[in-house]
């Protein structure tokens, strides 16, 4: 949905914006190419994916100012950049292709690897960490709530059973063993869904960039959101919507904007994005 999340963004072209979630730079480039003596900051916290944007940009690299750095640091990764107030901020949110489908990043139940899925491999608790040396309880409640997986009890005991789990697909084979399929999904797919949020502490994150990027708006500024998960559309919504009751922004997308039948069938993956933009007062 590039196109209409750059059209509710209203770049303009002495502007000054953000993209949160620089993945691979496509949205960043897209923005940088319509600026003349504005900016863009480039953004992710991962440090692989922004040296990819960082290449897949370099011809309009005089306009885009590329930061490290998880949400709850967006004010000081613009501040770093001598920025305080912004025109725009865009937030594609989950992880990209490259993230998904690298098998050395641990995401994937497709191919073997570490079973690692931090987005910033420089710090923190990998999902091998998780699996192997959380209690039975832990593991079962955060595939509950976060992965929506029914079965989650099941495929906890079969985790603790199994440890210690060596691979993404030692654990998609132990978790395939303790849920039958259902319906076309794969049978590890809500918990590697799960443990990706959980590794990645995706809700807080999300809820420190619902708090902090509107505030980082000037009057007229807009921010818009990209979601892929409906527990992460609901909390956009949720937060678009208080700030629209209390007066301070206006949201310009009642309902959420979704993606043309011809871009869902050129990109499956693009199905269930849900784009939802907002102007602060
Ligand atoms: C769907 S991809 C974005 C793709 C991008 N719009 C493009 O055009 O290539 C999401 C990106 O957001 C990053 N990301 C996710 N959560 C983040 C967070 N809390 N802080 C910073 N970056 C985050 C991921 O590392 C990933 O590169």
């Amino acid at each position: 949905m590039p196109e209409e999340a750059l059209e509710l963004l209203a770049v303009r072209a002495d502007g000054v914006y953000i993209d949160a979630t620089a993945g691979l730079g496509g949205h960043t480039g897209l923005i940088a190419q319509q600026l003349t003596t504005g900016v863009v900051i480039a953004n992710d916290r991962d440090p692989k994916s922004l040296e990819m944007a960082r290449r897949n940009t370099e011809q309009w690299s005089d306009r885009i100012r590329y930061c490290q750095g998880p949400f709850a640091r967006l004010r000081e990764s613009a501040a770093a950049a001598g920025i305080v107030k912004v025109d725009g901020l865009l937030a594609d949110l989950g992880v990209s292709r490259y993230q998904l489908t690298a098998p050395e990043r641990g995401f994937s139940f497709m191919a073997d690897g570490p079973l690692d899925m931090r987005m910033d491999q420089t710090t923190g608790m990998t999902a091998a960490d998780l699996v192997n040396h959380s209690d039975e309880k832990t593991i079962a409640d955060l595939i509950y709530h976060l992965g929506e997986e029914r079965r989650a009890r099941n495929v906890a005991r079969a985790i603790v059973r199994a440890r210690p789990i060596r691979s993404t697909l030692h654990l998609a084979d132990v978790v395939s063993r303790a849920v039958h399929r259902t319906g076309h999904l794969h049978p590890a797919t809500k918990t590697f869904m799960a443990l990706r949020m959980a590794v990645n502490e995706e809700p807080e994150e999300l809820d420190h960039l619902l708090r902090i990027g509107p505030e980082l708006l000037r009057s007229g500024g807009r921010m818009v959101v990209i979601s892929f998960m409906s527990i992460d559309d609901r909390k956009v919504k949720e937060r678009f919507r208080e700030l629209g009751r209390e007066g301070r922004a206006t949201v310009l997308t009642k309902h959420p904007l979704q993606p043309a039948e011809a871009e869902v069938a050129g990109n499956p993956a693009a199905r269930s994005a849900k784009l939802r933009g907002l102007e602060w007062k």
